[in-house]
């Protein structure tokens, strides 16, 4: 392994490289159980899972992420992107002792979600959300690197030309978690 856990003194823990790892190498195949909005929602309503842990793989299909893979931060400036299902591989050679991060939006297709960011890059969008808040130019260069997952590909297109929205499914799918409060 060529990551580990430690404590970001920023926002919680995070991944680092224990070793240089170089550009376009797979850090972390993400895997965990695959489970539906509704599924999702009794594990958050009844205190058995934590939100924010829950990685879209599919329609109406998200991973209940496993400890490590819950543990990557977000950044508005990646070092790292996500590719086929759900593999994080290295966007740019990454140096030992660097925190790995990822965008956390590119791989949210259009949902109810927002996180005040405090990456620190230049280009901070300050309030990461879904898929729609990333700027286009941005979503361009990330195409060109690869940094694309399955999911993100069925909706790119829409994305682009400002038509995606939140899909009717998950849109009653997210009412249940409503109800809890
Ligand atoms: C999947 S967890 C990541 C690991 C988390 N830091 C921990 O200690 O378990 C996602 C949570 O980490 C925090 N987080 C991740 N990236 C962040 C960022 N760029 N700015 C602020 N908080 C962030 C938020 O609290 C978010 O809900
Ligand atoms: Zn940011």
């Amino acid at each position: 392994m060529n990551i580990t856990i430690k404590d970001t003194h920023k926002y919680g823990n995070g991944v680092f490289a224990t070793k240089d790892i170089r550009k376009g190498s797979l850090i972390l195949r993400f895997t965990g159980l695959v489970v539906n909005i509704t599924e999702a929602a009794f594990l958050i309503n009844n205190a058995l899972w934590i939100e924010d842990s829950f990685l879209q793989v599919g329609h109406n299909q998200w991973f209940v992420l496993n400890r490590l893979a819950n543990t990557f931060n977000h950044s508005c400036s990646p070092n790292a992107g996500m590719k086929n299902r759900a593999d994080l591989f290295a966007l740019r050679n990454i140096k030992k002792g660097e925190e790995i991060v990822y965008d956390y939006s590119m791989v949210t297709p259009p949902t109810e979600w927002e996180m005040v960011c405090k990456c620190g890059s230049e280009n901070c969008r300050q309030i990461a959300s879904d898929i729609r808040s990333i700027p286009k130019d941005v979503l361009k260069e990330y195409i060109k690197m690869g940094n694309i997952n399955k999911i993100t590909k069925t909706v790119i297109k829409d994305v682009m030309n400002g038509k995606a929205k939140i899909p009717k499914y998950l849109q009653e799918g997210l009412k249940l978690f409503k109800e809890k409060k």
